[in-house]
């Protein structure tokens, strides 16, 4: 599942060779849920996992876009992108709202979307947590910069990623996801602030892996629950404004303020605020472990992370929770918490590099006999961000 087989792929659908293959990774976050959208800090890494398209400008004004993953293709062109149709008049299947989103976002920023042929796949598991319709995103998006002859950093090429995800996918999600996979560095996180949009490479210490872990449960309702949070987080902005006018969103109200005025709130969106108000302290703390190189710190940091989503947030479920308690007793594991929106999908642990066969194998036994259903576990590397192979 690579760069061979996207170009098989192509062969196959087109009969002839692709000109370009792009890779664009997904990724995980370490700490910093649900905090983009809040403007707070975050700090992912892109995985090696990714999306594969294979693509070459098309000789009509088509574009021709093969799905391997769902063995279905979809035909567009830019008349048919407000109405979600295919040039055939039917409806764009799901998956092809992400190219066909990427299309409409680059267009309403005035750059052009020359026609394509092009099949992707991936290996990033869909629903999962990890970011795959990001990396569908940033692939399109790299690819149509390089037919269209434009070029955008990798930041800005996030940014209208996570234009189209909000404006035509319909999902209110941050910024988080498109930039991870667009700006990722090999063996690094990223700092990233998702106000100012500064951020900085941290290098990931050698003796330690990136666990994910699958639940293997997918998300369900997630883009009606997560705009529901989002929602929470900017209704409790208005509600604390009265107190604080100076405040614009979260990011900016002290855990001080926040404790002093929790009493106003409606329990729900006090449980929620909290989360975020001290995930951003918890983020802004681990910067200091970070550079002393305290991953013990660090990984308590994201323990409690965990134990925040789970019962302020709300967006654990008892599968995510299984699979991080049973992490953290394991010898190497520094932290473990659920990873991405929650709902569903994985955990990132931070195991011992030493130690990482060992857990892998008691936490997957120990996930299934406590759930009955066998998860799916990667001994994952931060890798680079979007590229032309
Ligand atoms: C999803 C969104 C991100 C971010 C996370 C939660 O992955 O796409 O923007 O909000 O959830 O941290």
């Amino acid at each position: 599942m690579d760069m061979n087989s996207a170009t098989s792929h192509f062969k196959d659908r087109f009969g002839y060779s692709p000109a370009h293959i792009i890779r664009a990774p997904g990724r995980v976050n370490l700490l910093g849920e649900h905090v983009d959208y809040n403007d707070g800090l975050v700090l992912p890494a892109a995985i090696d996992r990714a999306t594969y398209i294979a693509f070459s400008p098309s000789s009509t004004n088509h574009s021709t876009i093969m799905a391997v993953d769902f063995d279905q293709q979809a035909v567009f062109s830019l008349e048919e992108l407000s109405t979600k149709t295919q040039s055939n008049g039917s409806p764009l299947p799901e998956w092809a709202h992400y190219p066909a989103g990427v299309m409409w976002a680059l267009r309403e920023a005035g750059l052009t979307t020359p026609a394509m042929d092009a099949v992707f796949l991936s290996n990033v598991p869909r629903g999962s947590g990890l970011s795959s319709s990001a990396s569908v995103e940033m692939a399109f998006a790299l690819a149509w910069q390089t037919l269209g002859g434009w070029t955008r950093s990798p930041l800005e090429r996030a940014l209208l990623g996570q234009k189209a995800e909000n404006h035509y996918v319909g999902v209110h999600c941050g910024i988080m996801d498109q930039f991870a996979s667009a700006c990722g560095e090999a063996n690094k996180a990223l700092m990233l602030d998702c106000r100012s949009l500064e951020y900085r490479a941290l290098p990931l210490p050698e003796s330690v892996a990136l666990v994910v872990a699958d639940t293997t449960i997918r998300r369900k309702l997630t883009s009606g629950e997560y705009n529901n949070r989002r929602n929470a987080c900017e209704e409790t902005v208005k509600l604390l404004k009265e107190h604080l006018p100076g405040i614009a969103s979260l990011r900016d109200v002290s855990l001080e303020d926040f404790d002093r005025l929790a009493d106003t709130l409606p329990p729900e969106l006090e449980r929620r605020s909290r989360h975020v108000v001290e995930e951003i302290g918890r983020v802004n703390q681990s910067q200091s472990w970070l550079d002393a190189g305290d991953l013990q710190r660090f990984g308590q940091l994201m323990n409690q992370c965990h134990i925040s989503l789970r019962d302020l947030y709300e967006v654990s479920i008892p599968e995510l929770d299984a699979m991080v308690e049973i992490a953290q007793d394991l010898r190497g594991c520094y932290g473990a918490r659920l990873t991405g929106a929650g709902f569903g999908g994985c955990t990132i642990n931070l195991v011992e590099r030493e130690q990482a066969g060992e857990f892998v194998e008691r936490l997957a036994n120990g996930y299934e006999s406590k759930t009955g259903l066998r998860p799916e576990i990667y001994v994952c590397r931060a890798s680079d961000g979007a590229r032309l192979l």
